[in-house]
């Protein structure tokens, strides 16, 4: 098995950054593709627990490659935060992350923006990470955007971010939003350019260059399935596709090299931000999970909605991706849970359906659960799939009928050995 592609299968923050970091002991090479900053992968080792937007989750061995694929929007500055933190606690990536020169640039005036619309959505505020991933994906599509090849030339990189500004200031003008700087923010690029530009090259021929060489390749997903932009709950998604298809393009590999896919799935749903959450719990439960789960966005710090888990969404992802395996966390969360509710279907318009609806009628579908008995007691201390109470294996095994994929991995915890594999 060389190359692994993982995939958020809800609506992201199901704890990605937990398993690229305790599986990446056996990984050469790992890779962001899409998203940008919006991503916050939280990696527990030992007592220090770092989020990381930018920089793969499987860096912190000291082997690993890393790459940030052509599919994902760098925000220069945001990386080099990162870099520097990563720097201060010994963890060193000089020499072994890679940028490609193909990936576009997130720059202050996309942030801007990305706040502007969303004070001009008003009520139908998406509830954007205001990371300014947004317009930066619509220069993308628009053909203006400025990629990470262009700070390799200063002064061309100048010129360009000056022009971007001016156009996006007229627009920023219309929406009567205060305008943004141009020449403080290409002076703010071209510094960002001298210590990024080494480490910017030709990553679709590395990533094909280690697939070749039979190294060990996996492409870590940002956000989830359902905040996919053709697959998700459109327009409450983000601007990228979370899609194994996205995860492909983002990093310029061919379908037929990817070995196996794992989704990763918590035993509760969580949401950040606006839009349709069929299994969404406003009660004691929903807030008993946001209290166990530490359930507040790794980004922005808002508190994240809780529910249930929903396997109507769940096969749909499962299903649109092809996930081989499902490695399901936070199932200590549900301890203390008197009755564990699993959604089997949505009754929509006097009829039970069990595919996940586009348009507008996921807003209306009514879940239908089955209640599992609930369990007490902490799961941290188990070490092997039998160790789990058994109401828990009846849950995981219902949930493996129901999405035909097999769960590989319990995770019962944010450190590495909080890990049981099956
Ligand atoms: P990601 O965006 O998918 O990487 O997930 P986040 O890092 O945004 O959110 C997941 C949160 O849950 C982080 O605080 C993790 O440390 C934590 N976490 C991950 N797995 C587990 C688990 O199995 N149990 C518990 N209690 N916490 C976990
Ligand atoms: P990770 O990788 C959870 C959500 C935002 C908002 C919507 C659009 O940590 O799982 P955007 O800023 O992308 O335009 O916001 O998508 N969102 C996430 N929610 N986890 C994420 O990433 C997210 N990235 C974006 O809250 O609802
Ligand atoms: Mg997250």
């Amino acid at each position: 098995m060389t190359v692994t592609a993982l995939i958020g299968l809800q609506w992201g923050d199901e704890g990605k950054g937990k398993i690229v970091d305790a599986t990446s002991d056996a990984v050469d090479v790992v890779v962001r593709a899409q998203g940008g900053a919006n991503a916050g992968h939280t990696v527990k080792v030992g007592e220090t627990s770092r989020v990381l937007h930018l920089v793969p989750s499987g860096m912190l061995y000291p082997d690993t490659t890393g790459v940030i694929g052509n599919g994902v929007v760098l925000d220069p500055a945001q990386l080099l935060t990162e870099l520097d933190a990563l720097a201060a606690s010994g963890h060193d990536l000089e020499g072994r992350l890679w940028i490609s020169d193909r990936a576009h640039l997130v720059l202050p005036y996309h942030k801007r923006m990305d706040e502007a619309l969303e004070l001009l959505r008003g009520q139908s505020a998406l509830g954007t990470t205001k990371r300014g991933i947004g317009p930066a994906y619509m220069d993308k599509a628009g053909r203006t955007g400025i990629r990470a090849g262009e700070l390799r030339d200063p002064g061309l990189l100048r010129a360009r971010v000056c022009e971007e500004a001016a156009s996006k200031n007229r627009l920023l003008a219309s929406l009567g939003t205060s305008l943004v700087d141009g020449e403080a923010i290409a002076d703010e690029a071209v510094a960002c350019a001298a210590r990024l530009a080494p480490m910017v090259r030709d990553t679709v021929t590395l990533v094909n260059d280690a697939i070749d060489a039979d190294q060990r390749v996996l492409i870590e997903g940002a956000q989830g399935a359902l905040l996919d932009l053709d697959l998700g709950t459109y327009p409450f998604v983000t601007s990228s596709n979370c899609h194994l298809g996205g995860l492909l393009a983002g990093c310029g590999i061919p379908p037929r090299a990817v070995d196996r896919v794992v989704g990763v799935a918590k035993a509760y749903c969580t949401r950040v931000g606006s839009g349709p959450f069929p299994t969404e719990d406003h009660g004691e439960a929903g807030q008993e999970l946001r209290d166990k789960g530490h359930e507040y966005g790794s980004t922005t710090g808002r508190p994240r909605r809780c529910g249930w888990l929903d396997l109507v969404a769940l096969r749909w992802a499962v299903r649109t991706n092809g996930v081989d395996e499902i490695s399901l966390t936070k199932a200590d969360v549900l301890s203390g849970q008197s009755v564990i509710r699993v959604c089997t279907g949505y009754r929509l318009n006097g009829e039970e359906t069990h595919t996940f609806p586009g348009g507008g009628d996921v807003e209306r579908a009514e879940p239908v659960y089955r209640d599992f008995p609930g369990f007490d007691g902490e799961l941290s201390e188990a070490r092997s799939y039998d160790d789990l109470p058994e109401t828990l294996r009846d849950v995981i095994a219902f949930t493996e009928d129901t999405c035909k994929a097999s769960v590989t991995l319990v995770s019962t915890g944010p450190e590495r050995a909080q890990t049981i594999r099956r």
